[in-house]
């Protein structure tokens, strides 16, 4: 019997083959709701995907001569490896590309615009023409473009409005009479004073710069902009609004989406204000988790450290790096990433704590009593602690998970395996198995051991599942019956007389010192492999240089080209970077003075064929004439002259 319906989301992520861990924050803390709904009897949606329109994904692959759909169709698939590695159980992975999501938020638009929450306007501010974007005064750089760093117009351009500033006064009411649906609590603070209460804006949700992106559905000059397009994923992967019979009814309003602190913003504001004029439910919660950082500060710039999850997944195992990230840091907070914060915890929680555990009962058993189980018999005066410090786990946790706090929720659990791990302290069933009227404490002692390992092993299971199912292994049972989670409140169902099993280490304990260095290392190499491939892609992707301002074929016309023979060539007297050729122009001789020497030495260049400006208008280069010059194609520090298999003199056009 289903509990009910859970729905839980993820933002969709801008795709990136290189997801590093902070990244997969988001997704691993959503994974582990989402199976722990599951094992506690929901019937669950958990919603990722991709957030694949705008300029920057449009500039990425024009640069890299493809199409956008087939650079992304790559770089995604790369996405999907990398949540299947890490085994993100998702239900559901839309790509804002899917032609269902672009026709249904096409939908949503015109709904929008029909009921007048979307008007046409003109949209003001200071425009780059060669980057062909917009920007505000508070983001130039001098007063110039950040990007390129030339002058920018303010322009005005037709544009389409959500009616934002509408609903500030019902965001106001919404925020204060419901102040759950924005957690942590600090958040709803900033979004109600430095956001709403001074005042919300219109804001701008057509562009007509570029072309990557939806069409606005009666106007194709535009594209939607990418929030209405990216937020309504949520709504539009469970059929809305073609179909709003089946997932639709079923899932919405979401129980949660998980959304990095930065996008708090647009997931309250605007992502709000949307579901207000459409009419629909506004989702139960929307939860602001913190980054996780470097020293340096962003992960991006990461220093000596591995955030490659994939290099870490390799290294420790999946469930290692699951732990860390939901145990080390507080899901509403900033945290600090080091390579020896990971290894340290994996060292003290999964290799002590647990693995010990794990692997000193499995021995006792064998040792004492062949492997086979004993039932319990005479009681110990540790034993009514245990029992219960055991079964009233799992309430601490459905209290911590209730409040998306995995960090506590795993120290209940490991309050559990600390409990047991003290147990074989007190019991100490070494000096039991001496003495033979002790037997029936010592049966009790392993019995007692292993059950609490089940619990355990049951315990762990939405965040650890391979780690419960190699313990199953090793205690003899099978997922099912004596591993699902209602059975964690109840002491003693493992059945006496089993056959346990003893497996390899559950987490070998690393040796942190040689591990840092193994680690730096990789480091030092991934940095060289990434300096030398950014050094390759600069060279292979010719920078796009904006074109000129256009001219006429008359313009054109009055540039004399003509092919010209280099018959001497030597370096300028006065300039390393200059050399004097003398060219043949079919019956007429010229020097031209030209800044190649980088590139070629005098003497390869006697016999080549070259292209001359013929009549432009004669200068002195450093005290030597230069009779026109010579055209040469340019990407970066690479320079070639452009040649042409004819006799001099020739013209070209
Ligand atoms: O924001 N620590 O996508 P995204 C913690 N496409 N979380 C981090 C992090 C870090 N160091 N770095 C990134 C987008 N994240 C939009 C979302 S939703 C309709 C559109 C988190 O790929 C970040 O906070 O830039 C966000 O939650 C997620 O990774 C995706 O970020």
């Amino acid at each position: 019997m289903s509990k009910g319906t859970y729905y839980v989301t993820t933002p969709i992520y801008y795709p990136s083959s290189k997801l590093h861990i902070g990244h997969t924050y988001t997704t691993v803390a959503a994974d582990a709701i989402a199976r722990y709904k599951r094992v506690t009897g929901y019937d669950v949606m958990f919603l990722t995907g991709t957030d694949e329109h705008g300029q920057k994904i449009q500039n990425v692959a024009e640069g890299k001569g493809l199409h956008p759909k087939a650079f992304l169709d790559e770089v995604v698939g790369e996405i999907k490896k990398l949540w299947e590695t890490m085994e993100i159980s998702y239900d559901h992975f839309i790509r804002t590309t899917d032609d269902e999501h672009e026709r249904r938020v096409s939908q949503i638009f015109k709904h929008l615009y029909d009921k007048g929450d979307i008007y046409k306007g003109e949209y003001e501010g200071l425009y780059c023409t060669p980057c062909e974007s917009f920007w505000t005064e508070s983001q130039l750089k001098d007063g110039n473009c950040p990007d390129c760093g030339r002058p920018v117009q303010s322009t005005k351009e037709e544009a389409y409005f959500f009616k934002l500033s509408k609903y500030q006064d019902r965001l106001l009411e919404l925020f204060e009479s419901n102040p759950e649906i924005l957690e942590p609590k600090s958040r709803i603070n900033e979004m109600v004073n430095n956001f709403i209460k001074p005042g919300l804006e219109d804001l701008c949700v057509s562009r007509s710069t570029f072309n990557w992106g939806i069409p606005v559905p009666m106007d194709n000059d535009h594209v939607i902009y990418v929030w209405i397009d990216a937020l309504s994923n949520y709504i539009t992967a469970l059929g809305y609004p073609e179909e709003t019979e089946g997932n639709f009814a079923k899932f919405w309003p979401a129980d949660v989406h998980l959304v990095g602190k930065e996008i708090v913003r647009f997931h309250t504001i605007i992502w709000f204000s949307i579901l207000m004029a459409l009419e629909i439910p506004l989702p139960k919660k929307v939860f602001g988790h913190g980054w996780i950082l470097l020293e340096g500060g962003k992960m991006s710039k990461s220093v000596g450290n591995i955030v490659d999850p994939v290099v870490l997944i390799e290294r420790y195992g999946v469930d290692a790096l699951k732990y860390f990230l939901l145990r080390e840091y507080t899901f509403g907070q900033d945290g600090l990433f080091t390579n020896e914060v990971l290894l340290n915890r994996i060292n003290a929680d999964l290799a002590n704590d647990l693995g010990n555990l794990v692997s000193r009962t499995i021995s006792m058993v064998e040792k004492y009593r062949e492997g086979i189980v004993p039932s319990a018999s005479d009681a110990t005066d540790f034993d009514v602690d245990l029992k219960l410090v055991a079964t009233s786990a799992s309430n601490l946790v459905d209290k911590k998970l209730d409040n998306l706090d995995f960090s506590g929720a795993l120290e209940e659990i490991w309050k559990v395996v600390r409990r047991t791990n003290k147990y074989i302290d007190e019991t100490m069933p070494w000096a039991l198995a001496k003495e033979e009227v002790l037997a029936g404490k010592l049966d009790t002692v392993l019995y007692n051991l292993v059950e609490s390992i089940r619990l355990i092993s049951a315990l762990i299971q939405p965040f650890l599942i391979h780690t419960s199912r190699k313990i199953w292994e090793q205690l003899g049972i099978k997922e099912g019956e004596l591993t699902v989670w209602d059975t964690t409140y109840q002491f003693g169902l493992y059945p006496v007389g089993t056959k346990v099993q003893k497996g390899e280490a559950l987490f070998p304990r690393i040796d942190v010192k040689l591990e840092l260095e193994a680690l730096e290392e990789l480091s030092r190499q991934a940095k060289e492999t990434a300096a030398g491939a950014s050094k390759e892609a600069e060279a292979v992707e010719a920078p796009s240089i904006p074109l000129k301002p256009e001219i006429t074929i008359d313009d054109f016309a009055k540039v004399d080209l003509r092919v010209a023979k280099v018959i001497a060539a030597k370096p300028h007297p006065d300039a390393n970077k200059l050399l004097i050729l003398t060219l043949k122009v079919g019956n007429e001789e010229r020097q031209v003075v030209s800044g190649i020497a980088k590139n070629y030495k005098p003497e390869e260049l006697v016999g080549m064929d070259v292209i001359v400006v013929a009549n432009l208008k004669p200068v002195k280069l450093r005290g030597e004439l230069s009779q026109g010059m010579i055209l040469a194609a340019t990407s970066g520090e690479k320079l070639t002259l452009v040649t042409a298999d004819i006799e001099d003199g020739s013209t070209v056009s």
